[in-house]
């Protein structure tokens, strides 16, 4: 498999899929020192505003790659072939805070191009993005009732909005 800048207006996935089902891996923190961590996700969106084109994801406070992403610009997102699914549910269960989750999971982290967060060897679509907009879901804002249900803890998400500074990925699947 090899990867290629697409460019977002080229972009094309079965996008809920993608997020709902498939996932990616959120990687923030610095590469070159070190210091990083990364956690599954799949709740968050792509889409264009401010005429940028954006990502969209949702950390809670409570994740230990929440710190990495406060005190660093930039982040990344990644998907991967389905042979990497049990590595990605064990980033998604265990906290980098208890221990070097990223070693047992067996994925590669490697250098970006654009950001200081890593990127992943393995990965078929990464995409670069610096911060460019948060803020904290407020549950004044709930027009769903429904919606409290997924905060007994009240550790209501950060959003975070990242302008994608450049999106690589396998062209025979995320390329039209
Ligand atoms: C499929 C899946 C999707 C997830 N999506 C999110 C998400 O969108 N936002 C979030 O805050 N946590 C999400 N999580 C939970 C974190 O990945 C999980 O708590 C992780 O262990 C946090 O790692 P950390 O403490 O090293 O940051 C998800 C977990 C899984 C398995």
């Amino acid at each position: 498999m090899s990867i290629q800048t697409i460019s977002p207006k080229d972009f094309s996935a079965k996008i809920h899929s993608l997020w709902d089902k498939d996932w990616f891996l959120l990687s923030a923190g610095s590469f070159a020192e070190g210091k990083y961590n990364c956690m599954t996700i799949a709740w968050g969106w792509m889409g264009v505003i401010w005429n940028k084109p954006v990502v969209q994801v949702l950390v809670r406070p409570t994740r230990y790659t929440y710190g990495f992403m406060e005190s660093n610009p930039d982040f990344t997102i990644c998907a991967f072939p389905n042979q990497y699914r049990k590595a990605l549910s064990l980033l998604g269960a265990k906290s980098g805070r208890d221990g070097d989750k990223i070693k047992e999971s067996g994925l590669t982290p490697c250098k970006s191009t654009e950001v200081i967060a890593p990127s992943f060897v393995e990965a078929n679509l990464v995409i670069e993005c610096r911060k460019i907009y948060t803020d904290v879901l407020k549950p004044q804002g709930f027009l769903d009732a429904s919606i409290e249900s997924h905060y007994p803890l009240a550790d209501y998400h950060k959003i975070y909005y990242g302008e994608i500074l450049t999106l690589r990925g396998d062209p025979t699947l995320y390329s039209n």
